[in-house]
């Protein structure tokens, strides 16, 4: 874990726009998080979450707060790990093929900057400690994150 987690924070230090370190961080967690089909970022703007930088098939533009496991996530401030999309009322299904989906909150401070979302084919993807180090490279994030 720590290797990757300073391959991250050596990534993400050298960004100096954050459209960029986005784009960048979808890539890399594209490439460090095996068996999953959308990796990508929600950001808050005009009340609402917007499609950010992301890796995988075209996604819903956007998403108002509260709704979907996005909206829900950012809404009450807290990681959403969904083990079957199916079960999760509200769900808004971006591609059939997806099972699981976790999302993370993305908060700088009391600045709001908006949601990491990660999907998978599989059921119940993401377990303890890849829930761990994902949550970990989006406190990298965060950190390099300007506002
Ligand atoms: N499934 C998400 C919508 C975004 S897509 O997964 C890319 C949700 O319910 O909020």
């Amino acid at each position: 874990m720590n290797e990757i987690l300073k391959s991250a924070d050596n990534l993400f230090k050298e960004s100096k726009y954050n459209i960029s370190l986005l784009a960048n961080a979808s890539a890399f967690l594209k490439e460090v998080i095996k068996e999953i089909n959308w990796v990508g970022f929600y950001l808050f703007k005009d009340n609402k979450l917007i499609l950010g930088p992301f890796q995988g098939k075209v996604a819903c533009e956007e998403i108002n707060i509260g709704e979907g496991v996005c909206g829900y996530s950012f809404k009450s401030k807290t990681i959403t790990n969904v083990e079957n999309v199916h079960n999760f009322q509200g769900h808004i299904a971006c591609d059939l093929a997806t099972n699981s989906e976790l999302v993370i909150p993305l908060f700088k401070g009391l600045h709001p900057i908006g949601v990491l979302d990660i999907d998978s084919e599989l059921f119940n993807r993401f377990d303890e400690n890849t829930i761990e180090l994902i949550k970990r490279i989006a406190d990298l994030i965060v950190k390099y994150y300007l506002i």
